[in-house]
């Protein structure tokens, strides 16, 4: 924003509550106008640097269509094809690339080196996903949750799996939207007492049975059982995991009408069958495609505040 102080998002929290819904709320108009191919060029001649350290197919393609489709252009990086790659500190890095680029998007390892490059950054960061976060997929879900069903306030989510990045930013979603997360994980990958800190029932239940955990659920959601930068512990996560697969048995726990997402890329046959995300209650296809709208208002609300 050319007029207020210098803004990221490095994770959900740094937006108030209004901020989320505004975007939410222009994500819509700005998908509209793409269905019905109306030009929207808010961000002519703007340049995002996008950096990638870990793989991506929908992170990178929303940002660097949005871009384009915004009127701006993009340049994309990667650790091995930069010199992050060679060592270059990330505060160096972050002091060049912000002088040159207008907007940066980031997906990375751990939060610290988010931050780090914020810290050093002459303009707005996005986080693209980090070991703790994953706020730009959380903007897409509750998008899609609002399309299908409305206001998410008072709602219930179930989370089945692993306590990773997007758990963490469910978590930060209901805090701010007012909304209830049941969690279920096996022991070992529940969620850190010492992250979650004191949360009312009505913010957070935790449960050993993931069927539980589905009732009264409005949104059943999981994720990969082993995230990016976790690849060695694959074997004893599928051990670990292995009753927590979203079935029909646990999507008929949840309330009738219960939707289903996965911000993908989904196993089917590990985290969820593929009779659910093939199946009637699925909106993952939908929640994929809103990255696209959500990332595009959330852009320009970065550069250009509300318009
Ligand atoms: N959901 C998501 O962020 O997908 P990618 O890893 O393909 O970007
Ligand atoms: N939790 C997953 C999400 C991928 C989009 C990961 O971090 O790999």
């Amino acid at each position: 924003n050319p007029t207020g102080p210098l803004r990221h998002f490095l994770q959900l929290r740094d937006f108030s509550e209004e901020e989320i819904l505004y975007v939410i709320d222009r994500a819509r108009l700005i998908k509209d106008k793409f269905k019905r191919y109306l030009p929207h060029h808010t961000l002519h001649d703007r340049n995002l640097a996008m950096v990638f350290e870990k793989a991506s197919t929908r992170t990178r393609v929303s940002f660097e269509a949005g871009m384009y489709q915004l009127g701006g252009s993009v340049i994309y990086l990667t650790t091995e094809g930069s010199q992050l790659g060679r060592a270059e500190p990330i505060e160096d890095t972050a002091r060049v690339v912000s002088r040159m680029v207008d907007l940066v998007m980031i997906r990375t390892f751990e939060q610290t080196r988010i931050e780090r490059f914020a810290a050093h950054s002459r303009v707005p960061v996005i986080n693209g996903l980090t070991n703790e976060y994953h706020p730009c997929q959380i903007l897409a879900d509750i998008l899609t949750f609002v399309e299908h069903r409305g206001p998410i306030r008072g709602r219930t989510v179930a989370w089945i799996g692993d306590a990773n990045n997007m758990s963490y930013t469910w978590l930060q979603a209901a805090e701010l939207l007012g909304f209830t997360l049941h969690v279920s994980a096996p022991a070992g990958y529940r969620l850190d007492p010492l992250r979650v800190g004191d949360q009312p029932a009505s913010i957070l239940r935790e449960f050993d049975d993931p069927l539980e955990a589905c009732k009264g659920a409005d949104l059943v959601t999981t994720d990969v059982w082993t995230s990016m930068g976790y690849e060695s512990e694959n074997e004893a996560r599928r051990l670990a995991f292995a009753d927590w697969c979203v079935d029909a048995r646990m999507m008929a726990a949840a309330n009738p009408d219960a939707l289903f997402m996965h911000c993908l890329p989904a196993h089917r046959g590990e985290e969820v069958t593929g009779e659910v995300i093939d199946g009637p209650q699925s909106v993952v296809w939908d929640e994929a495609e809103n990255r696209l709208h959500a990332q595009k208002a959330l852009m320009e609300f970065l550069l250009l505040g509300r318009l």
